[in-house]
């Protein structure tokens, strides 16, 4: 039997620990606050910082780790795993750098997959600024930081930027921030996650999933964590197609190899790609270093193969293939109300009544006397299966009705998707 360290307590772990303890390992969960679903699961729990390895738990008789978030991969914890012995499934900090660095994401696509980049530029002045205004036009320009933001850091022009001078000022205070901004063309289309689980060499994808990261219905409001999220039971999407499926794979596959060849390291672990189904194909809006919240849920709640298994190919370097069940999966999550914003409800009890069908994944909530409680971001992730998406979506929603306090979810997640 495997023992395992898993690193993270968000509805994205909850899903990785219930994968990896079907697959019968001991689970010891390392977290940051106490996550009552995982805590459920493992054999022990520890709560203290992720972000430092010197509050890592004693690592003595681990088979492996698994790194959940991206702020662990970031700061180079699998490095220090690696140096004790105890290998990672998630990337070394080098190799992470494909989801920390935007810039570094662009230049590595632009060697291994240059048609997949939109156009961009990587500028350190005001000059740099208005050189990219003239080439793509004022009003399709998007503004990234070149650092994590949790999502938040990017600004689109129309949505959050509305005139060149406001364009202007937030591009140059990124500069002031980080030395470089990255900006890039609007891409127009729509969205879809390629999860893949890499050896180094090798990748083999999951179910296709299409997130929603806006607050409201209709794809309104502010950007956030993500409200919910599908996949169908054939795996795909309807607006892919088998061409844009194999290359947004070749995409992938050559950006793991141009990785190696420039850290030298071998990339182990998930790597998440977004891409946008644009009128000129496939195109990455970025890399994660990690599996997607809610993405996970979707793939690993119908994965058919061990994660111990899976999880064991991926260190020696002889990936093998998942097998996942022939079930649609939707995805809703709840989240209290005023999220994402100044007046969220924290700290209000949530009541979880009897009867509910879905599979639950406790996100940010804390449990105190059986009670569980609110906090500033999303609750619970709660997850409909079925032969057809409106199946599994009927149970979602009908899962969600059942979680009452002052909470609230999306109501068009998957709707009229067939
Ligand atoms: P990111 O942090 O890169 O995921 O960006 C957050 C959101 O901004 C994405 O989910 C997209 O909806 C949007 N976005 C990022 N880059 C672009 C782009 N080049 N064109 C259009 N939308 C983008
Ligand atoms: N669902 C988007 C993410 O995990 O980054």
């Amino acid at each position: 039997m495997s023992k395992v360290l898993l690193i993270g307590n968000g509805a994205r772990e909850h899903a990785i620990a219930s994968a990896l303890t079907r697959a019968d390992v001991e689970l010891h969960a390392h977290m940051d606050k106490l996550n009552p679903g995982i805590a459920a699961l493992a054999t022990s729990t520890t709560i203290n910082t992720l972000m430092d390895y010197r509050k890592l738990p004693p690592l003595s008789g681990f088979d492996y780790a698994v790194i959940g978030p991206e702020g662990p991969l970031s700061v180079g914890i699998a490095d220090y795993l690696e140096g004790q012995g105890v290998p990672s499934i998630g990337p070394i900090q080098r190799c992470a750098k494909i989801e920390v660095s935007k810039s570094f994401a662009r230049e590595i696509i632009q060697k291994a997959a240059k048609r997949a980049n939109p156009e961009f530029a990587i500028v350190r002045s005001l000059d740099g600024i208005q050189h990219f205004e003239e080439k793509v036009g004022v009003d399709n320009i998007v503004v990234k930081p070149d650092g994590l933001t949790g999502g938040k850091g990017v600004k689109i022009f129309g949505e959050h930027l509305h005139s060149r001078e406001e364009l202007e000022a937030y591009a140059t205070e990124e500069i002031g921030n980080h030395g470089i901004v990255i900006l890039e063309e609007k891409l127009v289309g729509t969205e879809f996650t390629v999860q893949s689980f890499v050896d180094g060499k090798n990748i083999e994808i999951m179910p296709l999933v299409r997130d929603y990261k806006r607050a409201y219905d209709n794809d309104e409001g502010p950007n956030t964590g993500s409200m919910g999220s599908y996949s169908r039971s054939d795996h795909n999407l309807a607006y892919v197609s088998d061409n844009d499926l194999e290359e947004a794979k070749k995409v992938m596959t050559s950006v793991v190899k141009e990785i190696k060849k420039r850290t030298r390291y071998d990339y182990k672990g998930i790597l998440y790609g977004q891409f946008m189904k644009t009128n000129k194909g496939p195109k990455v809006i970025e890399f994660n270093a990690r599996f997607g919240d809610p993405e996970a849920m979707n793939v690993l709640s119908i994965l058919d193969t061990s994660m111990d298994d899976i999880c064991l190919s991926i260190i020696d370097g002889k990936l093998i293939k998942p097998e996942f069940r022939e079930q649609a999966t939707v995805c809703v999550y709840v989240v209290p109300e005023g999220y994402p914003g100044k007046s969220v409800q924290k700290d209000k009890p949530i009541t979880i009544e009897e009867g509910i069908q879905a599979e639950l994944y406790y996100a940010s909530v804390y449990q105190k006397d059986e009670q569980v409680f609110t906090t500033g971001s999303r609750s619970l992730g709660v997850l409909g299966k079925g032969a057809s998406i409106s199946e599994a979506r009927k149970i979602a929603y009908d899962s969600a009705q059942k979680i009452t306090g002052a909470v609230r979810f999306r109501s068009d997640i998957a709707k009229d998707i067939t």
